[in-house]
């Protein structure tokens, strides 16, 4: 599978940490960064696995950041992607199989290496379940149809 992985300062050692066990396991792993200890701004990180998503140039997307939820919430304004911020296992897969979110996020601040690696592999190795999960996703799809729409007519109206 091809992952995408992204952080900002405070997830440098745990991403390295995530993208050996990818690796390990098979997985090609592209890094959008950051790699160093000088502060960055987490929207950056979310929209480039973000935008990867949505591009198809990648599979999924594993964000990392003090809490995992700066940078989720930054994902998932880039239309169509759907970005879970979890801290177990449970909900890592959960977030695939029923809610077929393509990108998990997680607080280098609020979980340790271990349970990581128990998130990317829940995550990774769930499949999308289909019937009325489909429909539910479908749903949000429509939200963000029915609001883009809205904010346009707004930005139309004030130019
Ligand atoms: C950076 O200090 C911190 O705010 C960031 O990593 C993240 O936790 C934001 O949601």
């Amino acid at each position: 599978m091809k992952i995408g992985i992204a952080n900002d300062h405070a997830g440098v050692a745990l991403k390295k940490e995530v993208v050996e066990h990818l690796e390990m396991q098979g997985h090609e792993v592209i890094n959008f960064g950051t790699d160093t200890l000088d502060s960055v701004n987490y929207p950056d990180y979310g929209k480039k696995v973000g935008q990867a998503i949505v591009s198809n140039e990648i599979d999924l997307g594993i964000l990392i950041c003090g809490t995992g939820l700066g940078i989720s919430i930054a994902a998932n304004k880039v239309k169509g992607v759907r970005a879970a911020c979890v801290s177990e296992a449970t909900s890592a897969h959960l977030a695939r199989e029923h809610n077929h979110c393509q990108i998990i996020a997680f607080g280098a601040r609020i979980v340790a290496g271990e349970l990581a690696k128990d998130i990317v592999d829940s995550f990774i190795n769930a499949k999308p379940m289909e019937g009325r999960h489909t429909q539910r996703v479908a749903l949000i799809g429509q939200i963000e149809e029915e609001t883009s729409f809205e904010l346009d007519s707004v930005s139309c109206g004030i130019e």
